[in-house]
């Protein structure tokens, strides 16, 4: 069985044949581009050469890319841990023609790839193609189709939509139709009996998308119009997970030997800690779909500080700190664990990732230093948070009667407001907007963490209200601000920072 180190130099040496120079990943954190926090595709790196901007190293380039898909166009933090093939931050194999080769080669390629190379039966693979979106002006994609049909049965070429086979980077920016492939990992009994053409983009977790063929043809204005770019380009994208997950023959990416690492050693900490060792099994369970979580945020929360990006209260850092903070929660509630933990899996990681991202080994000490502080942090207030939560809503509303009952944490003010917006049926089930900023405020808990643990018992929150509540803070921290002397104050909005220093050696600032 190949490793997945083995898999990932296999895509990259079968490119450098076909004439692409390999290139080092970009940092997943992106600091250049006002349209993204993170990296959440290989081609964001390459952004200015499609445009016309810049020129390339090479008009042919393949590598693996860091990604995190965890805010924006592309967010899939709500699957993660919960199903076996989404992630936070994953790794993103691609090739790329700059003006170079077109639908033709890319198709081909990809076939050759995945049926010589990796030696993935044709029986279990299913390709798509752009329909057309009359809306758009778009037409079907005829010409992918035409080269798909020299390799594959029709019956297996499948017509996709504008949100599956028309691939976007953000709401701006390069575009075009795309061609996915997709495994049907089912056991040969079950492929049987329900064809998995029926099953191709349905979520379902043995019939998954791993390679997608972008063909960019266009720039999505600021507008929302389409217009040609000056040249055409190609731009694949394929999950390392899931691939190195299909040709490992596992049920679930968490079973390859990317993540088995890292589960063994949460089990190892359980077993240290605790004294009685927790084992993965495998299951549905609220315990393994913490082992998921955790092993999974890990990566994401190590290779962005690895890359620059402290966790904090604002922006991308906002972003680092939520992850770890929901993974926090997942080991403390379901591992029985109440102390740091994650920053324990880091030499597993950094270690495993040596070869092909050895900035994690580089800085071990300093993420390792960051993790544990921001999990220590944490800690101090989510044992009371959680109690505060279970109080809301186990006393919140006597459900016999219906009526509001008097929460003992509540201040009088608190209450009243929450009285006024009472009704059973909406609010039987529901966080109001008061507690969720409270939770936010006194205990650190990111709102995406008090909407998980209210979908977890079946309730939802007052997001609304929850905005409103935080706006109300804007505005008397502003007030805050303008009378006293903090040790950082903003005097003066700036414009944004140009550098100017290829043109001029002297420039006027402020
Ligand atoms: N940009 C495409 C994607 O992210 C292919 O690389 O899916």
């Amino acid at each position: 069985m190949l490793t997945a180190n083995e898999i990932r130099s296999r895509f990259l040496d079968f490119f450098r044949s076909k004439g692409h120079e390999i290139v080092p990943s970009a940092p997943i954190v992106v600091k250049n581009d006002p349209t993204l926090l993170f990296t959440n595709a290989g081609m964001n790196q390459f952004k200015d050469y499609f445009l016309g901007n810049g020129e390339p190293v090479s008009t042919r380039i393949a590598d693996t890319q860091k990604c995190l898909r965890v805010s924006g166009k592309h967010n899939d933090l709500e699957e993660v841990g919960v199903d076996t093939y989404h992630h936070t931050m994953f790794e993103m194999l691609g090739n790329w023609s700059f003006g170079d080769y077109f639908k033709k080669e890319a198709i081909e390629w990809c076939w050759e790839l995945l049926t010589e190379v990796f030696k993935i039966p044709e029986d279990i693979l299913y390709v798509t193609i752009f329909q057309g979106d009359a809306a758009e002006g778009l037409e079907k994609d005829e010409e992918a189709y035409t080269y798909w049909k020299q390799f594959v049965a029709e019956d297996r070429i499948l017509m996709g939509n504008k949100k599956d086979n028309f691939w976007e980077m953000g709401d701006m920016g390069p575009c075009g139709p795309c061609s996915e492939v997709h495994v049907d990992c089912r056991t040969p009994e079950e492929r049987r009996q329900v064809s998995g053409a029926t099953l191709v983009n349905a979520d379902h977790p043995q019939v998954i998308e791993i390679w997608n063929n972008v063909f960019m043809q266009f720039n999505r204005l600021k507008d929302g119009s389409l217009e040609p770019l000056p040249a055409k380009h190609v731009d694949t994208g394929m999950g390392l997970e899931r691939l190195v997950r299909v040709l490992q023959g596992k049920q679930s990416n968490y079973d390859t030997d990317l993540f088995t690492g890292t589960i063994a050693a949460i089990s190892d900490f359980t077993a240290v800690k605790n004294n009685k060792r927790i084992i993965y099994k495998h299951s549905d369970s609220k315990q393994d779909v913490a082992f998921r979580v955790i092993s999974d945020h890990i990566r994401a929360i190590a290779f962005t500080i690895a890359d620059g990006q402290l966790p904090s209260n604002t922006g991308a850092g906002y972003v680092i700190r939520r992850i770890l903070r929901r993974a926090v929660r997942y080991y403390y509630s379901y591992l029985n664990i109440n102390e740091p933990l994650l920053h324990w899996l880091l030499p597993t990681l950094a270690s495993q990732f040596e070869g092909v991202f050895p900035e994690l080994k580089k800085q071990i000490d300093l993420v390792s230093r960051v993790v544990k502080e921001e999990e220590e942090a944490f800690l101090r207030t989510l044992h009371s948070g959680i109690k505060r939560f279970k109080a809301y809503t186990s006393t919140l509303v006597d459900f016999s009667s219906g009526s509001f009952l008097q929460d003992p944490q509540m201040d009088d003010e608190q209450m009243r407001n929450d009285r006024q917006n009472f009704s059973l049926e909406t609010h039987q089930k529901r966080i109001s907007g008061l507690v969720a900023f409270e939770l936010n405020d006194t205990y650190g808990f990111p709102i995406d963490l008090t909407e998980l643990m209210a979908r977890e018992i079946g309730w939802s929150v007052d997001m609304e209200g929850f905005q409103v509540e935080l706006q109300k803070q804007k505005v008397r921290s502003r007030a805050a601000t303008a009378l006293s002397t903090d040790d950082w104050v903003v005097l003066k909005e700036t414009t944004p920072t140009n550098f100017v220093g290829y043109d001029s050696l002297e420039a006027e600032a402020s």
